[in-house]
């Protein structure tokens, strides 16, 4: 049996598989299904009050799915799918109240990734899938990241390489007037734009359709994290933070952009450089690319690796602010904030 076929087969009879998108890899279930779904939110160990991303085939399948198909839902949708836009809609009562939270609005999008579309349209139902990993851990971006977090956990990972995007779908929510960007990511807020539609960045203080649920709990401060502490420093005190911090003899990570990395390349771990792992006089340097498309590619795995090592503080340069490195200073924000 094809790798496909036994992927479809595990999902038809109930279970969970992980497979590759554009973005990140998920962790995909039956969405029409609560038990299948169930089995989801008990492998990541993700919390009940946090919603899923339903992915669909094709526009038709996503109408099938709402109750209120805009037409600034149409024009996005044929301008960006299959693609790293999660639209949040009305549901219809399809969905059982498990993948939304217990709210009456769902996300939906199409991913841009062969093996995506080729097991959706092999399974013939929607498919609800988070990113596959241990709920609060560093999202996928190759098929090892998933087995590092939840091996023995699920049955099946799908390898379809490292994704091209790296960092999750921006997720925008058409049921708020503006439309809102409720986690920003790979497309930013001036290109969704140019479908003629106006696009706020900001949360409204309400829960939408006035339902207690988190508007967004991707939005929580804490979320995405390594286990090593991470600090984020401007560009001009990076350096210097990591010599006070090898000073003081802590084993140091230090994620930097690079003039000189070679942009375009795969963001797996093998081909990545890390100078000076196991040298505790010196930092275990990745050196990012200063274009944001490639440094969003490369993120988690240079989280991922730089975790793996025995390191105590990761340091890392904060990327500029202009709004094309929104999505990624969100989740360098976000891996950087911690509990304690
Ligand atoms: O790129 C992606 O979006 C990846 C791949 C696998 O498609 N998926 C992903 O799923 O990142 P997850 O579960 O890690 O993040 C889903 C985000 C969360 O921030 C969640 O709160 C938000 O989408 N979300 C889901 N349904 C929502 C809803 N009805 N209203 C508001 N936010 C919602
Ligand atoms: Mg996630």
């Amino acid at each position: 049996m094809s790798a496909l076929a036994h992927a479809s087969s595990l999902l038809r009879s109930g279970d969970v598989v992980a497979f590759p998108t554009e973005t990140v890899y998920g962790l995909g279930a039956n969405a029409l299904d609560e038990a299948s779904v169930a089995k989801i939110f008990a492998a990541k160990g993700r919390p009940a009050h946090n919603p899923l991303i339903i992915h669909v085939s094709d526009i038709e399948e996503a109408r099938g799915l709402t109750s209120d198909w805009t037409p600034e839902a149409e024009a996005l949708a044929l301008a960006f799918w299959p693609g790293p836009l999660s639209l949040v809609l009305k549901k219809n009562s399809k969905i059982p109240g498990i993948v939304t939270a217990g709210g009456e609005t769902v996300a939906i999008r199409c991913p841009d990734h062969p093996v995506a579309l080729a097991l959706l349209r092999a399974c013939k139902f929607p498919l609800a899938a988070p990113s596959a990993n241990r709920s609060n851990y560093i999202s996928p971006s190759t098929a090892a990241h998933v087995i590092a977090s939840l091996d023995g956990r699920i049955p099946l990972v799908l390898d379809g390489g490292p994704c091209k995007a790296g960092i999750e779908s921006t997720v925008l929510s058409l049921v708020t007037s503006p439309a809102q960007i409720l986690r920003p990511g790979p497309i930013p807020a001036a290109i969704l734009e140019r479908c003629g539609i106006q696009v706020a960045l900001t949360n409204p203080a309400v829960d939408h359709l006035g339902k207690n649920i988190p508007q967004s709990p991707g939005q929580m401060p804490v979320h995405y994290a390594p286990t090593t502490l991470l600090l984020l420093r401007h560009k001009n005190e990076a350096a210097e933070t990591v010599s006070s911090l090898l000073l003081q003899g802590k084993k140091v990570g230090y994620m930097r952009v690079s003039a000189e990395t070679t942009f375009g390349f795969d963001c797996t771990e093998a081909i990545m450089k890390v100078e000076n792992p196991e040298n505790n006089s010196s930092p275990a340097v990745v050196d990012m690319p200063e274009e944001p498309t490639a440094y969003a590619k490369q993120l988690y795995a240079a989280l991922h690796l730089l975790d793996s090592y025995n390191l105590e503080v990761i340091v890392c340069e904060q990327p500029p602010s202009s709004p094309i490195w929104a999505g990624i200073t969100d989740r360098l924000n976000r891996a950087a904030t911690t509990t304690n």
